[in-house]
């Protein structure tokens, strides 16, 4: 079969200062772009935004390290992602994602919505996971050890947290929020808790010493993770929205 070179693909990143995130999400778009354009070649671009200068340069630093040129770093911030809109042939991307809580820093969250819809095409995904204002195994972990104080840390917003050096508001969502928030413009496809039973990654230290229940809990994750109600209860959210 001759093989020829696809029209550009060219996905938008948005919050990003982990380079593997992109090495991963490369990887699978590559992967499903591969499985259902087989014979073709595929030439992926990826803009890569965000709001924090020293984190693009961190970026930067990332690529040329691991030689991925096909990453190009621009400041943005998620409410005004449309600002991206020229680099792009015909001002529309098929795939927008934001991981690991970006999100939960854009103060003007309630404009995101109808800014990323001006850069993703009808049909095309936008894919997040954003961090919940309820997280049930957090609250069982500090029920169990008798820390009443920090059962619901989360209802107290916002919270500051350092990136780059800089302290930042952050403010929690629940499902029902963010579902909300995108309905105008995004049919929401799938939720899946990240992760809905095991203990958010800061207590690492629970799961090392109730190790036996820790690993029923992984076991639980891998079949009910994606299943109501326990895709709501996570600590992150991963929300798979498709343009309308
Ligand atoms: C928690 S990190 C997540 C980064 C990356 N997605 C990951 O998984 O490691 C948050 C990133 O979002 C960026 N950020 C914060 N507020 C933003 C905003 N309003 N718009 C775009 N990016 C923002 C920060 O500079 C930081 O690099």
């Amino acid at each position: 079969m001759e093989t020829q070179t696809l029209a550009q693909q060219t996905t938008v990143s948005i919050g990003i200062c982990a380079v593997t995130e992109v090495e991963n999400t490369l990887r699978l778009t590559g992967q499903i772009l591969a499985a259902s354009n087989p014979g073709l070649r595929i030439k992926e671009l990826v803009i890569a935004t965000d709001i924090s200068q020293g984190m693009l340069n961190l970026l930067r630093q990332k690529i040329s390290a691991k030689k991925l040129e096909c990453i190009v770093p621009v400041q943005a911030r998620a409410a005004s992602i449309s600002s991206i809109a020229p680099l792009f042939d015909g001002g529309k991307v098929r795939i927008a994602y934001s991981f690991n809580g970006a999100l939960n820093l854009e103060p003007d969250i309630e404009k995101f919505p109808l800014e990323l819809s001006k850069v993703v095409e009808r049909g095309g995904y936008f894919v997040c996971s954003v961090r919940n204002i309820l997280c049930l195994s957090e609250t069982i972990a500090h029920a169990a050890v008798l820390q009443l104080d920090k059962i619901a840390p989360r209802r107290k917003q916002p919270t500051m947290v350092s990136v780059g050096g800089i302290d930042i508001p952050a403010f929690y969502y629940s499902t029902k929020f963010m579902s909300r928030l995108f309905e105008p413009y995004f049919k929401l496809k799938k939720l899946v808790g990240l992760p809905a039973f095991l203990p958010p990654a800061y207590l690492n230290d629970y799961c090392i010493r109730f190790r036996p229940v820790t690993s029923l809990l992984e076991k639980m994750e891998t079949v009910l993770a994606e299943r109501f109600p326990f895709n709501r209860l996570s600590d992150q959210t991963l929300f798979v929205f498709q343009r309308r």
